[in-house]
C-alpha cells in the first residue's frame, strides 16, 4: 500500500506550505527609538509621529517602540547603546556629538544664528548636509535635523548683564563649547545629564542652566528657578541618528519608505517647534513662579560680547569653513 509514503509526502507539502506562509509573515523589524525629553516637546512629538506613520505605511513589517524621558537610555549611555545595537534610533541634542564629529560643535557656538530660519538654511546647505554623513565611519548615520529652538538662561537670581552670572554654577550638556561659554562669563559650568537637572537645581548643586521653554516647562524647571532671561543666545536642535549597519541592512523598500516618513516628520516637527515653545513660555508665565526677563538690544549685545571669545577657541576643531557657512546662513538669499 502506498499510504505511508503518500501521507509523508502530503505532510511534507503541508509543512513546507506553512513554512513559506511563515516566511511571508515574518516578525516585524523592531525599531527602538529612545530619547531623554518629555512627550509634549518637539522631539517627543516627532518620535510619536514617526512611530505612527512608519507603522501605518509599513504594516506588519516595522514596529517602532518609543522610550521618552530617559526611560530606556539616558545621556551618557545612549550613543554606546546605539553602537551596540541595543537601540536603533536616537535624536540627541547637537551638543552631544563632540566625541564623534568635532564639526558638529558649530551648533553650540553662542550667538551664531540670528533665528531658526538661518538654522534651516545652514542645515539644508552643503556643510549642514555633510555633517549628517560625517560619522558613518564610526557607525552612526544622521537621518535628519529636528528643531527645538533657541536657548534661554535660568537662575536663582536675575541675570540682566553678563557679570550677574559670575560665580554661579550652571548645568551644561556634555559639551566643551558650552563649558567654555560659561567660563567666559566667569561662571562655573557643571556637566550633568538631562534627567538630573531638576534635582540639581532643587538641591543647589547648580544655580542655573540654559534650555528651551519646552524643555523647561515639561521638566517643571520653573518650580526651582525664580528667574528666566530670554537671551536666545544659542540653539537646541537634534540630529536623528541610527546605527549605520542596521540601516544599511534593512530591506531596500523598507529603508526607502522610512526615509520618506522621516522627511515628512521632520517638516512637521520643524513647523510645530516654535508653537510648542511659545505655549510652554506662556504656561511658565501663567504659573507665576518665575520672572521672565527680556533683554534690551544693548544688554543682549553685552552677552554676545562676553561669550564671543569661545568662537576663536573652537575654530580649529570645527573648521573655519563650517563656521563661515553657518554665519552666511544668517543672510537670506
Ligand atoms: C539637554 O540635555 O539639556 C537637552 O538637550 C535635552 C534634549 O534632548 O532636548
Amino acid at each position: 500500500m502506498p499510504t505511508f509514503p503518500f501521507k509523508t509526502l502530503f505532510c511534507a507539502a503541508v509543512f513546507s506550505f506553512a513554512g513559506s506562509l511563515y516566511a511571508a509573515d515574518e516578525a516585524p523589524i523592531t525599531i527602538k527609538f529612545a530619547h531623554v525629553v518629555a512627550e509634549h516637546t518637539p522631539k517627543g512629538q516627532g518620535a510619536v509621529l514617526f512611530k505612527k506613520l512608519a507603522e501605518e505605511r509599513l504594516p506588519g513589517r516595522v514596529k517602532v517602540e518609543v522610550y521618552p524621558n530617559s526611560s530606556l537610555f539616558g545621556d551618557g549611555k545612549e550613543m554606546e547603546a546605539l553602537l551596540l545595537g541595543d537601540v536603533q534610533m536616537l535624536a540627541p541634542s547637537l551638543a552631544k556629538f563632540e566625541h564623534y564629529a568635532k564639526a558638529v560643535q558649530v551648533f553650540d557656538l553662542p550667538f551664531l544664528f540670528d533665528d531658526m530660519a538661518a538654522v534651516d538654511r545652514f542645515q539644508a546647505g552643503p556643510q549642514g548636509k555633510a555633517l549628517l554623513t560625517s560619522m558613518e565611519g564610526k557607525g552612526i548615520t544622521g537621518l535628519a535635523y529636528w528643531h527645538n529652538g533657541l536657548k534661554v538662561l535660568s537662575a536663582n537670581k536675575p541675570l540682566r548683564e553678563p557679570r550677574d552670572a559670575r560665580g554661579l554654577k550652571f548645568r551644561v550638556q556634555a559639551s566643551a563649547v558650552l563649558d567654555e561659554q560659561f567660563k567666559a562669563l566667569r561662571a562655573a559650568p557643571r556637566k550633568m545629564s538631562f534627567a538630573e537637572v531638576y534635582q540639581g537645581l532643587q538641591t543647589g548643586v547648580v544655580n542655573g542652566t540654559e534650555n528651551t521653554w519646552s524643555n523647561y516647562f515639561s521638566q517643571k524647571i520653573h518650580e526651582v528657578q525664580p528667574y528666566f532671561t530670554e537671551s536666545n543666545h544659542g540653539l537646541i536642535d537634534y540630529m536623528v541618528i541610527t546605527n549605520t549597519t542596521f540601516w544599511q541592512g534593512l530591506p531596500e523598500d523598507v529603508r526607502t519608505e522610512l526615509n520618506k516618513v522621516m522627511g515628512e516628520v521632520t517638516l512637521e516637527v520643524n513647523r510645530q517647534a516654535k508653537a510648542l515653545n511659545d505655549e510652554a513660555r506662556g504656561a511658565i508665565a501663567k504659573a507665576g513662579t518665575s520672572e521672565i526677563i527680556e533683554l534690551t538690544p544693548a544688554q543682549r549685545e553685552e552677552w554676545r560680547k562676553a561669550m564671543q571669545p569661545v568662537w576663536k577657541k573652537f575654530e580649529g576643531e570645527i573648521g573655519s569653513e563650517v563656521i563661515e557657512a553657518a554665519v552666511n546662513a544668517n543672510k537670506a538669499s
